[in-house]
């Protein structure tokens, strides 16, 4: 009797649910995962590295935990890591900062990402993000109930065309998302076009969400400009970052955002039901890490620098054509001139009869587009990378 109730209760929930995201599926970073380990091929697909986190970040990450600091900690993050977040956003871009008052510890710049647009997209805003972008910021966009509204960037410059991005303001519009070292691109803004966003944030009274998770990995002399060296943009801005990209340790899920205080007032209102703290262990090894190996972070844009010229060095004789790498871990592929499939044709058959595993660039677009480009992280051992360059020059 008791069985048959909720069989009965399960039917009515379930034809009650109407989905939030209809159109979301199986990302095909999971996709092209599961297919990379069905056909045994290299996986330069999903964005993570291959080598391990510094031995002293791990090291005092286990002494913490032996030492029980295993409890809540204030949902802000514990002090000393704010702190210290706020000496490195100081010593990098020149801006002094009340950390206590600004900086917010996340879980991972996703968290952030989602807590920061929930904070302030109301009912019908719109919000312009470009196209190809990280595939978080338009769900989170939509669950707000906003609207995005994409500015397309092409290859192989994926350049921004900053006077058609102004004709897409409209009273409605709220913020922009903007994104450098650019995923999936590999560009990184420049000071003319950190110029020309900021007249247009001003000018129109806009609010600005700064995703520069790959701040510190830029290469060949290209500064990361940040939203944090420029006050007039900070002042309406949140900046996120994320140490799972800084301390090769994707997988604790650790990053922050830093805001003027009014505005990060509103983005913990949040927070804190979102997941109140994050982990605390890692909050005081990375806190460590920032204090006592600070030439890790500086020494990072030359660590991925020697690899994406590797790999770069490795498709000379390929037939695809590389396209500029100024940030980030990962570099784009035209295959125009090996084939016609569609991009996510082509890396179906990359994975099945190559054995290298990437991802397609149309997946990143909200627009329908294919400039017939595959994204290749290069954030492997060496090795990796050498023997997928030699299956991809077999082509
Ligand atoms: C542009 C961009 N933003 C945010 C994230 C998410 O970072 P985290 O793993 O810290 O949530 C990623 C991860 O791939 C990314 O590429």
């Amino acid at each position: 009797m008791i069985a048959f109730k909720t069989v009965k209760y399960h039917i009515e929930r379930e034809s009650a649910l109407n989905s939030k995201l209809p159109h979301v599926g199986t990302s095909i970073f999971s996709t092209m995962t599961g297919l990379a380990n069905q056909y045994q091929a290299i996986n330069l697909s999903q964005g993570f590295p291959e080598f391990d986190a510094p031995e002293r970040l791990k090291a005092t990450l286990n002494q913490t935990v032996g030492q029980g600091m295993n409890q809540y900690s204030p949902s802000a993050g514990i002090a000393p890591l704010q702190q210290q977040i706020g000496a490195l956003v100081e010593r990098k871009y020149g801006l002094k900062i009340d950390a206590a008052q600004a900086v917010t510890v996340t879980s991972g710049a996703t968290e952030a990402l989602f807590v920061a647009i929930s904070a302030i997209v109301q009912a019908g805003d719109e919000v312009i993000v470009f196209d190809p972008a990280y595939d978080s910021y338009e769900p989170a966009i939509h669950l707000a109930g906003g609207i995005a509204v994409p500015m397309a960037l092409r290859a192989p410059h994926y350049a921004i065309d900053w006077p058609l991005l102004e004709q897409a303001v409209s009273d409605k519009t709220r913020a922009i998302i903007i994104n450098t070292p650019h995923n999936p691109s590999a560009r990184v803004l420049s000071k003319a076009d950190i110029e020309a966003l900021k007249g247009i944030v001003i000018k129109h009274d806009l609010l600005l969400i700064s995703d520069e998770v790959y701040e510190h990995i830029t290469f060949d002399g290209n500064t990361h400009h940040s939203v944090l060296g420029e006050k007039a943009l900070f002042e309406r801005a949140f900046v996120v970052s994320s140490f799972g990209k800084t301390f090769h340790c994707t997988g604790w899920k650790m990053g922050y955002c830093v805001a003027p205080p009014k505005l990060t007032a509103e983005f913990r209102k949040i927070h804190q039901y979102v997941t109140f703290s994050s982990f605390t262990p890692a909050q005081f090894a990375i806190a460590d890490m920032l204090e006592n190996e600070p030439e890790h972070i500086d020494e990072l844009g030359a660590f991925y620098q020697r690899k994406r010229d590797l790999l770069v060095n490795a498709l000379a004789s390929s037939r695809f054509t590389c396209l500029p790498s100024e940030g980030t871990y990962f570099l784009l592929l035209d295959y125009r001139r090996l084939s016609d499939l569609s991009d996510v044709e082509f890396c179906e058959y990359l994975v099945k009869e190559v054995g290298v595993a990437a991802i397609p660039l149309s997946v990143f677009y909200h627009t329908p587009n294919d400039d017939k480009v595959i994204r290749l992280c290069f954030a492997k051992e060496d090795a990796t990378l050498l023997s997928a360059a030699e299956k991809l020059c077999q082509l």
